[in-house]
């Protein structure tokens, strides 16, 4: 008896364990067949309706930062953003009942990625107080370019998101979830870079990042 609870013991540290050092971007059939369709813009501003009430109009997203920019995001980007949430790699509880099996197809995910892609991304974004951009800028330099680009437009191919034109308060955010390890799909040399920032070193990239010219791709 005391041998098979051991056993159980182990096989659930195990499965913890497995969990916990999930690759950030593992393969998965979802994901590939998302990628390999063609998405298409009519049908996926058709089908963006269900995210609309959160996501806002021409997915503006919220200035506050309670609901991301998802407007000239890399499809890329979001079709492994929304695999990564229906899979449970990413949890998003409040998002989950929108995005789940019962709601999108794997062609609706490949439609709306291609949608949000298209759509002009204007200058109104909420923006920090301006006080370390000089900071923020040898930081993002530094620990962030590499992937996230100097221009803050990301790599589509590689699934680094685009940060440029994203709202402050969100990019705040979700440096504090990389950093205390909360977003459990996030690149783990990127959990390297951020685990060792302050709260005044996050802001201030995050605000260096919202002052970067927006751009067309
Ligand atoms: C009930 C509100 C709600 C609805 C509806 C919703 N979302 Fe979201 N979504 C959120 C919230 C909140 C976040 C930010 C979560 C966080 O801060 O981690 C988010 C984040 C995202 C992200 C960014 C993920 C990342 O971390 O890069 C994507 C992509 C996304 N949503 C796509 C969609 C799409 C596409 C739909 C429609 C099919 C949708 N959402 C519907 C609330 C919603
Ligand atoms: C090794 C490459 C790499 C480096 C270096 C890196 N990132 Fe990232 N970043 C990523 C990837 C990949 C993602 C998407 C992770 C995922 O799938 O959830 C991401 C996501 C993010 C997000 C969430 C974007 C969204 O739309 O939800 C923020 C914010 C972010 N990174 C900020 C930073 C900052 C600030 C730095 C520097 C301190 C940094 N990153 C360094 C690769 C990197």
């Amino acid at each position: 008896m005391l041998r098979r609870v051991s056993t159980l013991l182990w096989l659930m540290l195990g499965c913890t364990a497995a969990l916990a050092q999930l690759p950030w971007n593992a393969p998965d059939p979802q994901k590939s067949q998302a990628l390999a369709l063609k998405g298409d813009v009519i049908s996926g501003e058709v089908a963006y309706v269900i995210c609309q009430g959160c996501h806002r109009v021409g997915a503006l997203g919220r200035t506050d930062g309670s609901y991301p920019r998802l407007a000239g995001q890399h499809s890329t980007v979001l079709i492994k953003q929304l695999v990564d949430v229906r899979t449970g790699r990413h949890s998003n509880p409040k998002m989950l009942p929108f995005a789940d099996h019962q709601a999108l197809s794997v062609q609706d995910i490949a439609d709306i990625a291609a949608y949000l892609q298209q759509l002009p991304v204007p200058s109104d974004h909420g923006q920090g107080n301006g006080k370390d951009l000089i900071l923020g800028q040898q930081l993002y330099e530094r620990d962030c370019a590499a992937c996230h680009a100097p221009n803050g437009m990301g790599n589509a191919s590689r699934f680094f998101p685009r940060l440029s034109g994203q709202h402050y308060r969100y990019l705040v955010r979700e440096s504090q979830m990389i950093r205390s390890g909360e977003r459990r799909n996030a690149n783990p040399e990127m959990n390297n870079a951020i685990s060792h920032y302050s709260d005044e070193e996050i802001a201030a990239v995050a605000d260096y990042l919202t002052r970067l010219p927006i751009g067309t791709r």
